[in-house]
């Protein structure tokens, strides 16, 4: 088993097959990208999306509003992107201002073009095990363990966090009945009691809850697959700003049978499925349906 679980080989294999079913099926897939205001690490990531579109032959239609923009405004400009048939996917760039409700403009962007999966009828699909666009920090860290042929099945999966966009998602992803899922899940959280007697039982222990280098050595069970999914800024030695995970990495390292790396784990997966789920939108909206599985058999072989 590799030791160091590198999401850079699982993107560039997403981003071949990407690429591969645009020419096949002659497309061109348009994403509305919504952001409003403006910081340091969401300009970073608006234009990360922005240059993998036109990597991939898609076109992003980026729509910066200004940092005062009303719900009121927001919800048109989504409404506006929803009945335009050029546009296959919108995307909403988070933190959005204090005063404009998430669930609401969750709930405004329509279910087809819901890449993002903020959606309660794509969270709800997901319950139910049926086909829907699947968020995509929790379908990375799927096939991060696909693609590293680490067996889920039958496994104990431990999660920190119970986010709607990553944790409650991948936990419901994890009892899929699926050869890739299949796993026994325990979701934890802040008010969790004794966590470390807990995430000490894990075969994989998912981190998810945005807290620098919180789950140390003492945390985790001797051979077990760790999963990084937090992205948190934070100054080095030196002063200049670095990202560490939501994982101890140089403490952990020893005791895992593998890890995902921050940089370069789960983020570099999760930004190139937002461009399959692009995809799979504007497949959909011609009327040809690709499921997860008919994309996973297309990414990693059947
Ligand atoms: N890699 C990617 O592509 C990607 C994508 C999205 C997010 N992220 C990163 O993933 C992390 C989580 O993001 P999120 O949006 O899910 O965060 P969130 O909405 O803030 O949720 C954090 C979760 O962690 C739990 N938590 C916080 N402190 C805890 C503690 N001391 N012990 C146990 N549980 C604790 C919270 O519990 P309560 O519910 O009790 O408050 C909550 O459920 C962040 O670092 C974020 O930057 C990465």
């Amino acid at each position: 088993m590799d030791k160091v679980l590198s999401g850079k080989p699982i993107a560039a294999l997403i981003k071949t097959a990407l690429k591969d079913l645009i020419a096949e099926q002659d497309i061109k897939p348009r994403m509305a990208l919504i952001q409003v205001g403006s910081d340091p690490a969401a300009d970073y990531y608006v234009q990360n999306i922005v240059s993998n579109g036109s990597k991939l032959g898609c076109t992003v239609d980026l729509d910066t509003l200004s940092a005062e923009t009303s719900q009121a405004e927001l919800l048109d400009r989504i409404t506006k992107a929803n009945v335009d048939p050029c546009i296959h996917g919108i995307m909403l760039q988070k933190p959005l201002p204090d005063w404009i409700d998430d669930t609401a403009v969750g709930c405004a962007i329509t279910p087809e073009k819901d890449i993002d999966c903020l959606n309660p009828v794509n969270l709800g699909k997901i319950v139910l095990e049926a086909d829907s666009l699947v968020p995509c920090t929790p379908l990375a860290v799927l096939c991060t363990l696909r693609y590293y042929q680490i067996p889920v099945q039958g496994r104990h999966v431990v999660i920190i966090g119970r986010s709607a966009i990553v944790g409650k998602p991948l936990a419901n992803l994890f009892l899929w009945k699926k050869t890739w899922a299949n796993a026994s899940v325990t979701i934890c959280h802040s008010r969790s009691q004794d966590l470390t007697a807990i995430t000490q039982t894990a075969d994989i222990l998912v981190a998810a809850l945005g807290k620098p280098e919180f789950v140390k050595a003492d945390m985790v069970r001797n051979g077990s697959v760790l999963i990084d999914v937090g992205i948190n800024a934070k100054n080095d030695a030196s002063g200049k700003l670095a990202y560490v995970g939501d994982i101890d990495y140089n403490s952990c390292l020893d005791k895992a049978a593998s890890i995902t790396p921050v940089p370069g784990g789960i983020g570099s997966v999760t930004s190139s499925l937002l461009f399959l789920n692009l995809v799979k939108a504007c497949l959909l909206q011609r009327g040809v349906n690709k499921n997860i599985d008919d994309f996973i058999g297309l990414i990693f072989g059947a």
